[in-house]
This record gives structure tokens, C-alpha cells and sequence, in this order.
């Protein structure tokens, strides 16, 4: 009885401490958020939701490392601030540049370049599954 009755509010504390650090974790301003499932990778989640993998990676830089090794199933993360949200995007194929992805969505390559910063400025890091901020417009500052 008293074994069970401890154990019992054990887990409704940690239940309650999981929601409010999921709660706590999400950044001011947050215009979506998901629920982290089991098998989840940044760019599973990033590819799903149209969100790039710089963008959700900058969003979730307090808590998500930078290689994204630490993603807890339930844990809660935010896809984009309110007014920096860019949800139009592409997710790289093989084979495919920045300069292919650029024409084909018909948007000028430096813009492309500038919204996608994790590329690099030669677009050297791009690779397959990556996902892209295709919008014609700016949401990142260039440095
Ligand atoms: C997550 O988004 C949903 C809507 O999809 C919203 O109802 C909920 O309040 C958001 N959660 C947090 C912690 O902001
Ligand atoms: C992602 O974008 C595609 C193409 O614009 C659209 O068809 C799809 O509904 C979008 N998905 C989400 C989750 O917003």
C-alpha cells in the first residue's frame, strides 16, 4: 500500500515537472510548435512541417544541440517565431545546387543563400534531406 501510494506521486511529479519544462523551454514568441515523436530527426521533423533545418535549429539553439542528438520523445520545440516564421521550403534532393534549387523555384540564388546560412556561402554544405528556406522573401540577416 504505502509503496505503491509513493511510487503513485512519483510519476504525477514527474509528470508535472516534464510539462512545465516542456512548457519553459519553448522560446518567447513561438508561432508552432510539435511534440517530438519516437524516431524523430530534426530534418524528419523540419521536412513534415516546412520549416528549414537552419531555421529550426536557430529557434531551438537553447536546447536542441548543434549535430540534434538530444531530441527527446515528448519533449516540445518550437518550428518558428511569429513574423521570422519562413514556411515555404524545399527539401534537397541529390544531385540538386543551390543554384538548381534557385532557378527551378525561381527565386535569385543569393537570397536562397542568405536564408540558408547553414549552406555556406559556396553552398558547399548542402546535402540530401536538408531543407531549404525557399521564400523570395528575407528572414535572415545576412552577416
Ligand atoms: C503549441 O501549439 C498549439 C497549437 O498547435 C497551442 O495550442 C499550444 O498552446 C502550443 N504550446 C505551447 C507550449 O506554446
Ligand atoms: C508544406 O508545403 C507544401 C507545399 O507548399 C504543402 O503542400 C503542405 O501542405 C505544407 N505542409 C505543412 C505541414 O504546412
Amino acid at each position: 500500500m504505502h509503496a505503491s501510494f509513493f511510487a503513485a506521486r512519483l510519476v504525477v511529479l514527474a509528470a508535472i515537472s516534464l510539462v512545465v519544462s516542456a512548457q519553459s523551454l519553448l522560446p518567447d514568441g513561438c508561432d508552432r510548435n510539435v511534440t517530438v515523436h519516437a524516431g524523430d530527426t530534426c530534418d524528419k521533423i523540419s521536412a513534415a512541417h516546412n520549416v528549414s533545418t537552419y531555421q529550426l535549429a536557430e529557434v531551438n539553439s537553447k536546447t536542441i544541440d548543434r549535430g540534434c542528438d538530444n531530441l527527446g520523445i515528448g519533449e516540445v520545440i518550437c518550428l518558428g517565431i511569429k513574423g521570422h516564421d519562413c514556411k515555404v521550403t524545399h527539401v534537397v534532393k541529390g544531385g540538386e545546387t543551390c543554384h538548381s534549387i534557385a532557378d527551378a523555384v525561381g527565386i535569385p540564388e543569393k537570397t536562397l543563400l542568405t536564408n540558408n546560412p547553414n549552406v555556406g556561402s559556396d553552398c558547399s554544405s548542402i546535402y540530401p534531406g536538408e531543407v531549404l528556406c525557399t521564400s523570395k522573401k528575407i528572414y535572415v540577416k545576412a552577416t
